[in-house]
């Protein structure tokens, strides 16, 4: 019965965050920074390969496939672009349109059996999505689409990273509702345990960020992190609230600093 109560829970929790980014994706490049570090640091780590052929899993509205494909150019052969949600590939098919990109194919899939032939791809990316998946079952899915010798970029941010950024200090119960993502020693365990991949390397991202509460404000109301969504309505406001009461207390609200943190796995197979 506890079984059966457990997977209907976690069964609501995915319908829920399908439907947010359904309902997000026309706005979601805009609610979200997006950085060129991890971009040009997997450019380096793709240098000695020529033609390649990739994909992004979980690639949403695009905004870090088109920074890569445009800073891979002539090298990139071909992108598939991979998600679970309709919306989002059709934002990110206007936006490769809107650069002038047609070298890719988009693949409306789960990241836990993507339609491509075995040992196919040079490379595969996932940037903030691998919490959303199962993630024994997305390596093992990546492991078998990789050629041997290719690699697999996993961009993240830990759960430790999370507590330590805007949200996560200032807005309650940001980072304990928060559960999906990982601590690196969890991502370690789950791809020793993945036959034929091995982890390379680990890049540490920080960035200094300035901003001004009413965009922090847009944001959260916008559910910028999938996170939002998890807090009823009411707990929101509350949470909400508090954090603009911190936010002024601790900060010229025209001029709000923190850092974020984020976390590269660069995985060979
Ligand atoms: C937080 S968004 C990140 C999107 C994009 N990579 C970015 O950084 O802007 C996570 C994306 O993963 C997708 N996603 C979640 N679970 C998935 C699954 N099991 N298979 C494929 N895509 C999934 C969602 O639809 C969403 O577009």
């Amino acid at each position: 019965m506890k079984k059966k109560e457990n997977y209907s829970k976690s069964n609501n929790l995915l319908h829920k965050i399908e439907n947010h980014f359904a309902a997000i994706a026309p706005r979601y490049r805009k609610l979200r920074t997006t950085d060129m570090e991890p971009i040009l640091f997997i450019e380096k780590e793709l240098n000695d390969m020529a033609k390649l052929k990739g994909a992004d899993i979980g690639c949403g509205a695009g905004r870090y496939t088109v920074r890569l494909v445009k800073q891979l150019g002539e090298k990139c052969h071909l992108l598939y672009c991979i998600d679970r949600s309709e919306h989002m590939l059709m934002q990110l098919k206007n936006f490769f349109v809107e650069h002038g990109i047609n070298h890719f194919k988009i693949l409306h899939s789960d990241a836990h059996s993507v339609p491509l032939k075995a040992n196919s791809l040079d490379f595969v990316i996932s940037f903030n999505a691998v919490h959303h998946f199962n993630m024994p079952n997305f390596l093992n899915e990546t492991a078998r689409v990789l050629k041997s010798k290719s690699k697999l970029f996993i961009y993240t941010r830990l759960k430790s990273q999370n507590t330590r950024n805007v949200w996560g200090k200032h807005f309650p119960n940001f980072s304990e509702k928060e559960t999906r993502l990982y601590e690196l020693d969890e991502l370690e365990h789950m791809i020793e345990n993945t036959p034929n991949l091995t982890l390379k390397s680990i890049k540490f991202f920080e960035y200094e960020r300035i901003s001004t509460l009413k965009r922090l404000e847009e944001q959260a109301h916008g559910n910028h992190y999938s996170t939002f969504k998890l807090f009823p309505k009411k707990e929101f406001n509350k949470s909400l609230d508090m954090f603009k009461k911190n936010i002024i207390e601790n900060y010229d609200v025209n001029h709000v600093t923190w850092s974020d943190q984020n976390i590269l796995l660069v995985i060979e197979s």
